[in-house]
């Protein structure tokens, strides 16, 4: 990575806590759209430039509550041959929060550290935490049994554990968290944020087409299986989407993890259909805007607070 890359002025370093002090629920939106897949390349830096204007006018519309900071997703993977042009993008839009997968790159924490952008790196098990700490991580991101898309298969007890056993930094879980009492788990266990995707799938929003949504809405834990043929890596994965597209989800062989290719290149056509999910889906009963979801989420985790309190 190129250090020149680094704007000359840096923004003012996000630190956990500042974090935390801009948010509602200690609970990020977890990334289910790396940079690499904004194609051609330069659709990133649109995106960054309108996301950056409307959180900017909502800032200016509403002081008293700004708007939480926004990450992206970079697969710093050693086949993603654009990693360099998307950081440089990410560095001219100073994104407070990278979020980095498959893989620790020591070049890309540093680049973003100097610019003040908070890299958080996920990673399966305290083996991986280590190495991404060593390189210059600015934090963790524990990916837990269950979680959706890539994952690990360890407990979040067991990996929590693990890493704060020597790691104070900031850290987010991740897996199968869909409800406000999961989030005052993950923090219960020593989360500074709990994490979650899958339950956004099913967001009015959200751009999945209206048969994923409905699997997700109708689906629970055990319509999900862990598989490493899909991509080469073991993730999460609605059972429902592999009959459909010919495969019988309980005799699945084993993907290829030297095939796995992340770039500039569109994925394979044939895993098109196949779709991602974790295992909490059970808790998302509906499609719903994602202000909705996050009421409920709210509500949740404040009276399940106040329960233990109480109890
Ligand atoms: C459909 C889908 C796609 C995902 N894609 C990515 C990705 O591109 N990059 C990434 O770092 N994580 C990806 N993830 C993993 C999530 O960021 C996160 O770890 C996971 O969704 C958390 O578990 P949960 O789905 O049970 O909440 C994906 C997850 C899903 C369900």
């Amino acid at each position: 990575m190129n250090s020149s890359t680094a704007p000359a002025v840096p923004h003012t370093p996000l630190t956990a806590a500042a974090l935390r002090s801009r948010l509602r629920l200690p609970l990020i939106g977890s990334p289910m759209f790396p940079a690499l897949n904004a194609r051609p390349q330069s659709l990133l830096d649109e995106w960054l430039h309108r996301i950056r204007e409307e959180l900017d006018a909502h800032d200016r519309a509403y002081p008293e509550r700004p708007a939480a900071p926004f990450a992206v997703n970079q697969i710093v993977h050693k086949s993603n041959d654009r990693l360099e042009r998307d950081v440089e993008t990410c560095l001219k839009h100073r994104v407070p929060l990278v979020i980095t997968s498959l893989g620790a790159r020591e070049d890309v924490y540093r680049v973003f550290r100097e610019a003040g952008t908070l890299v958080m790196h996920d990673v399966i098990n305290a083996r991986f935490a280590h190495k991404a700490i060593e390189k210059g991580a600015g934090g963790l991101i524990a990916v837990a049994a269950g979680a959706g898309g890539h994952a690990g298969l360890l407990s979040p007890f067991a990996l929590v554990q693990e890493i704060r056993n020597w790691y104070d930094g900031p850290l987010a879980l991740s897996g199968a968290i869909a409800n406000g009492r999961s989030i005052l788990a993950a923090e219960a266990l020593g989360a500074d944020f709990a994490y979650a995707g899958s339950m956004f799938i099913a967001a009015s929003e959200a751009n999945a087409v209206e048969a994923y949504k409905a699997d997700i809405v109708t689906g629970d834990a055990e319509g999900i299986v862990y598989t490493s043929l899909i991509t080469g890596v073991h993730g999460n994965y609605l059972k429902s989407s592999l009959r459909r597209a010919g495969l019988d989800p309980d005799n699945l062989g084993n993907g290829d993890p030297s095939t796995m290719t992340f770039g500039s290149a569109a994925p394979p056509k044939a895993w098109k259909d196949i779709w991602g999910a974790g295992q909490g889906i059970g808790a998302v009963r509906a499609v719903e805007p994602v202000a909705v979801q996050v009421d409920r989420l709210a509500q949740e985790y404040h009276e399940a607070r106040a329960r233990l309190e109480h109890s």
